[in-house]
């Protein structure tokens, strides 16, 4: 059995476990070899590729990001792009390819499967908004890291009478702030799914503060629609750039600073931000997913064997099961409205 791999969109913590397990379960149960490709797709669109032996992936668990690289190239924006695709795959003699990454990746895959391309799905993002799967890996050490800032952020919050705005990844889901921010006891999450006004943040806070509280922590998502007016419902993204890549994605970024200026204007009270950024993705990965990455990797090289393709390794509960790679995309999993609730009853 002969399996390429490829990581694609933002890395993420355990992106190297799927690796390894691919390449052990390969190697040792099936007498296989592997193939990793560089750089996502643009990897198996040029050829571009490195055997994985037992030795090239020995270490690698508890590494961060990814030993193969990784990009956001698009295989159906490129020319020809699904015709060389096959083409690489005939001509190195795969059996399957396994695709690491999230609504992407995950959505490029399911292309190439219903173009008749051997693809098994494995889905990753630290932002866990993929549907079908009830937690990707990644997510647990970004809340840890998330979770950890913010109680740091509290003591100097605490010290100085202030309120923190903490933002935080989260393209179209608020997964991270409502985890970290019920974890690390946040006084107010502000989240894509749930719009809000500025008079509403102020509000929050003053009542906090009328209490006898004289620091706050405001967690805010990355992709939360800031306010247009303040007595309208609904609001806009913040960018930190107009241009998109490859998939039609902006970069966002600096919600925090737009919502600091806001509350300092609203409350009077003096308001610092901290953007975490790329910290949530980097480093090493939870023992959580260590065990997620290795438990998808291992089944992904199954499902190869099986010839199960069009198929995503996910986790239902505590159990790894196959779903249809199509079903990735077909919708966002956005956090759940009782999940919110829980993190309300704190707020202010
Ligand atoms: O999708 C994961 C993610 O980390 C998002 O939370 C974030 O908006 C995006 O990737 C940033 O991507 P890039 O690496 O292109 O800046």
């Amino acid at each position: 059995m002969r399996v390429g791999i490829l990581t694609g969109g933002g890395d993420c913590p355990g992106l190297n476990a799927v690796i390894r397990a691919v390449v052990r379960r390969t190697v040792d149960k099936y007498g296989g070899e592997v193939l990793g490709f560089r750089y996502g797709w643009a990897g198996i669109l040029e050829g571009n590729y490195q055997p994985l032996g037992i030795n090239e992936v020995s270490g690698i668990l508890p590494r961060g990001g990814t030993i193969l690289g990784t990009s956001r190239t698009n295989v159906t924006r490129e020319e020809r792009g699904v015709e060389r695709v096959r083409e690489n795959i005939d001509k190195l003699k795969l059996d399957g390819l396994v695709a690491v990454g999230g609504e992407d990746t995950l959505g490029v895959g399911a292309k190439l499967h219903a173009e008749g391309l051997p693809i098994v799905g494995v889905p990753k993002t630290i932002d866990n908004d993929i549907n079908g799967t009830d937690f990707t890996f990644g997510f647990d050490t970004a809340v840890h890291i998330a979770t950890e800032a913010i109680d740091r952020l509290h003591t100097t919050a605490e010290s100085h009478n202030r309120v923190v705005v903490v933002e935080v990844m989260g393209r179209h889901t608020g997964w991270i702030a409502v985890k970290a921010g019920i974890a690390g006891g946040a006084d107010l999450i502000l989240i894509p799914e749930v719009p809000f006004t500025v008079e509403q943040v102020c509000d929050v806070i003053r009542k906090r503060h009328g209490r006898g509280k004289n620091f706050s922590i405001v967690v805010v998502a990355e992709g939360a629609e800031y306010p247009v007016e303040k007595e309208q419902d609904g609001g806009e993204l913040v960018l930190a750039e107009q241009e998109t890549d490859a998939f039609g994605h902006v970069r966002l970024g600096g919600i925090g600073n737009k919502l600091a200026d806001a509350i300092e204007a609203g409350t009077g009270y003096e308001t610092r931000v901290t953007v975490l950024g790329y910290t949530q993705r980097g480093g090493t990965p939870t023992a959580f997913d260590r065990v997620l990455g290795t438990r998808f990797g291992v089944m992904a090289a199954d499902l190869v064997h099986a010839e199960q393709f069009g198929k995503m390794v996910s986790l239902q509960g505590d159990r790894i099961v196959p779903v249809e790679m199509s079903h990735a995309t077909e919708c966002l999993k956005r956090v759940d409205s009782e999940l919110y609730e829980v993190a309300r009853t704190f707020f202010g």
